[in-house]
């Protein structure tokens, strides 16, 4: 399978969360939202790295028909690298894997080698050491601001130095790594994470749990926006 574009590195970038989408009808969560979003972040739980169980390739695959944006894939899984090919063949753009599983120099090198975007994922008590080594590396810095596992949590602010840090070392470096933020984003919150330098917003509930998640899209990205000017 092609893998689709990403966009500009660094351009603004809506990724919906589809674990907060009604799972019953997923094809129409992501088509409902597509003119106001850029990306669809899937959520890969396995009851194992995170106390919670969610998607993988199967659900993956039935989804890619229904929209031509790029599948950002977050594997919050143990052993990414025994199912980085599965969720290529089901339609994977990037895969991004957790820092705290280990074994990342080689998770890297195997995400590249399959053709798709390499991310790299940390938690929010992970130092920004530990994923500064991989920048060269990598496509995707994905700094999360709650603890994986679940969607409707709050926004952790104090992950914002550690963005900061983040983007200064990005930019000075002259590195082409976007950077994105995942947890808590809201209309509030966005702007925050714009601010400290993120540009990929991932959001869940504060989209998908609204009225018009297609309108709450877009109020997030203009809330990202003024973050950023
Ligand atoms: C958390 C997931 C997030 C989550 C975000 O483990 O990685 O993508 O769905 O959900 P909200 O936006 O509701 O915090
Ligand atoms: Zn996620």
């Amino acid at each position: 399978m092609e893998i689709l574009d990403a966009g500009p590195v660094g351009a603004l970038r809506i990724a919906p969360s589809i674990l907060a989408a009604d799972f019953g009808a997923l094809a129409k969560a992501v088509q409902v939202v597509d003119a106001q979003t850029d990306w669809v972040h899937v959520d890969v739980m396995d009851g194992h790295f995170v106390p919670n169980i969610s998607i993988g390739p199967l659900v993956l695959q039935s989804l890619r028909q229904y929209s031509q944006r790029f599948f950002d894939c977050h594997l919050m899984i143990s052993d990414p690298a025994r199912y980085l090919e599965a969720f290529k063949k089901a339609g994977a753009d990037g895969c991004t894997v957790h820092v705290e599983v280990g074994n990342t120099a080689s998770v890297i090198a195997d995400t590249r080698a399959l053709g798709l975007r390499v991310g790299l994922a940390a938690n929010p008590d992970t130092p920004f050491d530990a994923v500064e080594p991989f920048l060269g590396d990598i496509d995707l810095l994905l700094l999360m601001t709650v603890f994986p596992g679940f969607g409707g949590q709050s926004f952790m602010t104090e992950v914002m130095d550690k963005v900061s840090l983040a983007r200064k070392e990005i930019d000075a470096s002259h590195l082409g790594v976007n950077l994105e933020v995942d947890g808590g984003i809201d209309e509030v919150t966005a702007p925050i994470a714009t601010r400290a330098g993120a540009n990929v917003l991932v959001a869940g509930s504060a989209i998908f749990n609204q009225p018009s998640p297609l309108d709450a899209a877009l109020a997030i990205r203009e809330a990202a926006l003024a973050g950023q000017r």
